[in-house]
Order: C-alpha cells, then structure tokens, then sequence
C-alpha cells in the first residue's frame, strides 16, 4: 500500500487528524494548498481530509476531479466539524446528510467516509468565515432560550473549543489497513 494524506485546514483541527493519521499508517500528509506538488501516480490509496464549512467541504472539487481521473486509486474521504459525533450525542442523520450533500450517495457509492469532532476557534477565522459565524450566532441566539442543545453549542462555540481526540481516528484507520471492509 502507497498512501498520501491530503488536508484541507483552516484552524488546525483537521490537519491535526490529517497528521495524526499519516503518522500511524507511515506516510505524508500534504496541505491542500502544495496538493499540485504531490503527483498521485505515486499513490494507491489518498485519504483526503477536510471541514464541514455550512453547506459545503472545501476541497470537495477537486477530490471528485480525482476520483473520476484515477478510477484505479482507492479514495478515503474524513471530515472534521464542530458537531458533535453520535456516541457524544450528535446526530448520525445530520452528519451524514451534511457529507451527501457534496457526494452523494448514488454518485460515491464506494466513497469510504468518516467524522471526526474538530474544534471552533473564531479567532483563527478568515474575515469572510467570522462574518458568517457572526450571522450563525445571532441565530443560535435566538433559538438558545427554547432549545438546550443549541444554547450549548452556542456556549461553546463563542468560548471555543477543542475537540480532536486521536483515539477518532481508529475506524479510519482500520478502513485503510483493511480491517474495516
Ligand atoms: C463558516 C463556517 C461554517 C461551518 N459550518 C459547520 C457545519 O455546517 N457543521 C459543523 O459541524 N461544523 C461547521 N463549522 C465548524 C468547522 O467545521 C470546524 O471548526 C472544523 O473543525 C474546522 O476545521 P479546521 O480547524 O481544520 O479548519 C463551520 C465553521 C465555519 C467557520
């Protein structure tokens, strides 16, 4: 097995996972922005990481382009978030909607994908991204005096967080090393 891990990181979480995972399996993790240095002839296996931004996955383009031009390659797709993960009480449903938005399942069938808690921190915010989370928050806001689970995530986004935990990455690297399938 030849792997590369490629990452897409605005505020460290996901390259976090991304550097953590080609630690353990033995292999490079590539920021997304060198991604044209990399040459994936070289590679059988590219983990491609990247974040939850609203309705979309950074990056997200370009791993299609790769995945419809080296139809031989294996794809593993990971993405990090400020949702909480199932066994921490967040919702599986919404997760997974989140990743079929950008690749559906009738499209990616053999797509392997896994979630991984991020973290939040505003302050390592482009300004583009900490205007919308300002629009974010004025919503949850409103919404935090009815509903718990909301006012908690409004707590804890304004305050930030870190949610990385290596241990997350396990079931992605079982995928990889083929115990998974
Ligand atoms: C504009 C914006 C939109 C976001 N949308 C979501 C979202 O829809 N779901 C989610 O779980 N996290 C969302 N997040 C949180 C990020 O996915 C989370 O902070 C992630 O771990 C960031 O990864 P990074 O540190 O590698 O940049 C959003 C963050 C920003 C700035």
């Amino acid at each position: 097995m030849k792997p590369v891990v490629i990452y897409c990181s605005q505020t460290g979480h996901t390259e976090r996972y991304a550097r953590w995972i080609a630690e353990d399996i033995g292999c490079d993790a590539i920021a997304y922005k060198n991604r044209n240095a990399v040459d994936l002839a070289d590679f059988d296996t590219v983990i491609f990481g990247s974040w939850f931004h609203a309705a979309s996955i950074p990056g997200a383009k370009w791993l299609k382009r790769q995945i419809a031009a080296h139809p031989e390659k294996r794809f593993v797709l990971f993405a990090t978030g400020a949702s909480p993960m199932p066994e921490q009480g967040g919702s599986s449903v919404e997760i997974e909607e989140a990743v079929r938005r950008t690749f559906p399942e009738a499209e990616y069938p053999d797509l392997p994908w896994f979630y991984m808690r991020g973290g939040f921190s505003m302050d390592k915010l482009g300004a583009l991204d900490r205007t919308m989370m300002k629009v974010f928050f004025s919503r949850t806001e409103k919404l935090a005096g009815s509903d718990p689970g909301i006012a908690v995530m409004d707590r804890e986004m304004k305050a930030g967080f870190d949610g990385t935990e290596r241990a997350f990455i396990a079931p992605l690297l079982d995928c990889v090393r083929g115990a998974g399938e």
